[in-house]
């Protein structure tokens, strides 16, 4: 049974890399996600029916294995089918603060079975489990890192649903970085001395360590604001993967140590190129000190705002020969996609050459534009990356910007106090003509001002998204 078993793992684990790499592409990415989630309906229900333990045993506690699942399934599938698009990163944060929980309880189990049996090394710990009868210091380097890592995702990541949810306040203090050192430090010390000192430590230093991992994930997160969150929940999203793969390594489990390497490494590739996309460091997000909502944003932009019709606006891009849309996050709160596909398709029946600049972080999670226009059918040849649109906007007529704010915002480029200062933007201000369309006059989510609004080239067409552009259709209709 066991080399069966075997066998489906490694089918398993050939199924998220497949996923994985299918997910490379938009047109392949929902078949990539069906791939990896079959492997591991497979892998879940080849160890329900064939696991076996060194004496021939099979699970014993199904029951719960299968209520939790069941349970889990129920509220899986009823959250995400009513999550809307726009509270998405909320529930990553969520399900990448279960995962933490899930290490750190394991951790804490082990941990506590061996202290039930005083520590003593060379006695059995749990055949079922699979712990070593001999507790190594490998695995005991192993248990305090799941307990430490799985502490930090599970508190750090609730931390960061609050904060995206409105629920929690920024908050920092001075110093706040060598305590976030001094405590993470102190967890490690502790666990290294329990190691060494294996039959003689008290058992509640397990939980010390545990409340240690659990305050640093709080004040790691906390500090950080504005256009740095997605940053760090992709942190915790490595982090939930390396503290699953503790797991895989506790239990000589090779499906959960491969999956939780995936996640650990693609959270960490997307993190680096998060950090690239807003200009951080790495080092900065790691001691959780980056720019808040309250940095000095400088001065606030200052001028005289032109709006446009709407009869006008349709009037200009109609006749254009190219229209570059750079869609934002109140594209997605408007849930405008169908109708900016609409217009789309409309102006290039009137040959108008139309494609939409995808900025990395524009909307509120990786890859939140390429979703929104996708579930519009807007086609992905007709997306186009940061660096080839700044390359493209001075040959355009007219940049249409629907809810998108901070990513076109020039003080990243000029005001060195700013918060985004060095965030790579969409440069439109080299196109002949812009125009934005936003409710208000309020800034996005870094909370700063945007002098793109006062330029010359810039005309405001106020009001929601998708109602704004329904009636900018019907203008370009009634043209013919
Ligand atoms: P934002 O800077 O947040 O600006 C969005 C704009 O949309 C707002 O100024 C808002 O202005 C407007 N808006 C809201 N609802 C609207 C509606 N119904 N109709 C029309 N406009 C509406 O968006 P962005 O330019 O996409 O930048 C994204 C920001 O979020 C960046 O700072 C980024 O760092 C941060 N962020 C990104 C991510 C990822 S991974 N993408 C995750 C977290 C945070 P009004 O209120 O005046 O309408």
């Amino acid at each position: 049974m066991n080399s069966i078993l075997s066998i489906v793992y490694i089918l398993s684990v050939v199924s998220f890399i497949v996923g994985l790499r299918m997910m490379n592409q938009p047109s392949s990415s929902r078949a990539g996600n069906q791939w990896a989630g079959a492997g591991m309906i497979a892998a879940i229900l080849a160890t329900l029916l064939m696991y076996r333990n060194e004496a021939g045993q099979g699970l014993q506690n199904q029951i719960w294995i299968i209520g939790g699942l069941a349970v889990g399934t129920v509220i899986g599938l009823v959250v995400s089918k009513k999550i809307q698009m726009t509270a998405m990163p909320e529930m990553v944060s969520l399900l990448n603060g279960l995962g933490g929980a899930s290490a750190a309880l394991i951790s804490i189990v082990e941990l506590m079975k061996l202290a039930e049996n005083g520590f003593i090394v060379g006695m059995t710990a749990d055949t079922q489990s699979g712990v070593p009868a001999y507790v190594s210091g490998g695995t005991m380097s192993i248990l305090f890192s799941g307990l430490i890592l799985g502490g930090i995702t599970f508190s750090g990541s609730m931390v960061a649903w609050g904060k995206l949810s409105g629920r929690i306040n920024d908050f920092g203090f001075k110093g706040q970085h060598i305590i976030n050192l001094i405590i993470l430090a102190t967890s490690i010390l502790i666990s290294a001395w329990m190691t060494i000192n294996i039959e003689t430590t008290p058992a509640y230093w397990i939980i010390v360590i545990a409340i240690l991992g659990l305050l640093y994930g709080v004040f790691f997160t906390t500090p950080v604001g504005g256009a740095d969150m997605p940053v760090v929940i992709s942190l915790l999203n490595s982090f939930s993967g390396l503290s699953a793969a503790t797991s895989g390594f506790l239990y000589d489990n090779k499906v959960i140590l491969v999956g939780g390497i995936l996640v650990g490494a693609a959270g960490t590739i997307l993190t680096v190129l998060m950090c690239k996309a807003m200009n951080r460091s790495l080092i900065n997000v790691l001691m959780g000190s980056f720019g808040g909502s309250s940095a000095d944003a400088g001065p606030g932009a200052q001028g005289t705002v032109k709006e446009i019709s709407k009869s006008d606006a349709a009037v200009v891009l109609s006749y254009a020969q190219k229209v570059i849309i750079v869609p934002g996050y109140g594209l997605a709160v408007a849930q405008a996609q169908h109708a900016c596909h609409e217009l789309e398709k409309l102006l290039e029946a009137k040959g108008v050459q139309v494609t939409y600049a995808i900025h990395p972080v524009a909307g509120r999670m990786p890859g939140h534009m390429n979703v929104l226009l996708a579930e519009a059918d807007v086609s992905y040849d007709n997306l186009i990356e940061m660096d080839q649109a700044n390359k493209d906007f001075e040959s355009t007529d007219v940049v249409l910007i629907m809810g998108a704010n901070d990513v076109v915002n020039p003080a990243a480029k000029t005001n060195p106090s700013s918060p985004i200062y060095g965030m790579p933007i969409l440069d439109v201000s080299t196109a002949k003509t812009i125009f934005v369309n936003k409710r208000s006059m309020k800034p996005g989510y870094a909370g700063i001002e945007n002098e793109l609004f006062f330029h010359p080239k810039t005309s405001m067409i106020f009001g929601d998204g998708k109602k704004m552009l329904q009636e900018l259709i019907n203008e370009v209709r009634n043209l013919d």
